[in-house]
């Protein structure tokens, strides 16, 4: 079976393309410029360079290699940026999702669209896939617009949230919450973290294996696939800190008010995993477990 990648320099997409050839799957990654991962071209393996905001390009891709599965994780994913570059962002985010889909709907029998906690405006926190969406950044409202989108599709579809995703980059470098703890207490930097947001934090590596179960079992609707602990930036820089051995007393408590941000982040997120464990038999580590990885 041969499945598309899009995004496959970022975080999840480097994480999924090992786990699918791993699998025997025929992979094809696609990402905006030259790749930035650690496979070369192979009977199962590809890369193309694919702008999703270039109509032209995805087009001429998606024709060529005619994917079964298109698992669709590009996106213009910096919360600030796109506040600051809103069209850049409507653009890469919603029109790049509906050529994509446009695409899948000729040529694959099946579309998975990675979207986010930040559809939640986290007032309550916890959420379930049936609760009422309501984003509050520009990036949680063109991933919503996707969604929507997708939603509409005539092929089937899986649309699978998460939630701050955390891990080390197969190759290249690129900061997520943890890593960015490590470093900066490695470098006896004080951080200033905040302790009045929760999120239920992933490791990509669960993550991965969330979608590789969707694509086997051919799922459909919408599933949230994060990790399983409710925890705080707070929280999360602390274990950090006591898993490497590093000085937590370098860590800051603040609140989110304490930063100026163009976009805002929603409090309390976090999710209901119970439909993707009852369904797709997901399990994911603690945060504990995870570090061990990292
Ligand atoms: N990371 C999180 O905490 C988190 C949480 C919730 C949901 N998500 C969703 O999960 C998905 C994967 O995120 P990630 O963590 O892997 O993020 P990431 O590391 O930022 O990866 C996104 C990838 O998309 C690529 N991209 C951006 N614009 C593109 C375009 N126009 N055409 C083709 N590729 C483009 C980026 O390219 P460059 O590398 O060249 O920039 C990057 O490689 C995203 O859809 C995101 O919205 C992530």
């Amino acid at each position: 079976m041969k499945v598309l990648i899009t995004g496959a320099n970022g975080l999840l997409g480097q994480h999924l393309t090992k786990l699918l050839l791993d699998k025997h799957y025929q992979v094809v990654a696609t990402s905006r410029g030259e790749s930035r991962l650690p496979f070369e071209p192979s009977a199962n393996y590809t890369y193309h360079p694919m702008d999703i905001a270039d109509g032209m390009e995805t087009a001429a891709i998606m024709n060529l290699e005619r994917p079964d599965v298109v698992v669709h994780a590009a996106a213009m994913t910096q919360v600030d940026e796109c506040e600051l570059r809103p069209q850049q962002c409507e653009r890469v985010n919603v029109q790049g999702t509906s050529q994509v889909l446009t695409d899948a709907e000729t040529f694959s029998s099946h579309f998975i669209y990675i979207s986010t906690d930040f559809v939640f405006d986290g007032e309550r926190g916890n959420y379930a896939e049936e609760d009422d969406t309501k984003p509050i950044s520009l990036y949680g409202f063109t991933k919503l617009q996707a969604e929507s989108m997708v939603e509409t599709s005539e092929i089937p579809f899986a649309i699978v949230r998460t939630c701050l995703v955390y891990g080390n980059l197969l190759k290249g470098t690129r900061s997520n919450i943890v890593s960015w703890v490590k470093q900066s207490l490695e470098q006896n930097k004080t951080i200033q973290v905040v302790s009045d947001q929760l999120r239920t934090p992933t490791y990509v590596g669960d993550l991965a294996k969330g979608i590789a179960l969707i694509i086997e079992k051919k799922a459909t609707g919408i599933y949230h696939i994060s990790g399983k602990d409710w925890l705080t930036p707070y929280d999360i820089a602390i274990k950090t800190a006591h898993k490497f051995k590093l000085d937590a007393s370098k860590i800051v408590k603040v609140d989110a008010s304490t930063f100026k941000q163009p976009g805002r982040r929603p409090l309390k997120t976090g999710f209901v995993i119970e439909k993707a464990r009852k369904e797709l038999g997901y399990e994911p580590m603690s945060f504990d477990e995870a570090l061990n990885l990292i």
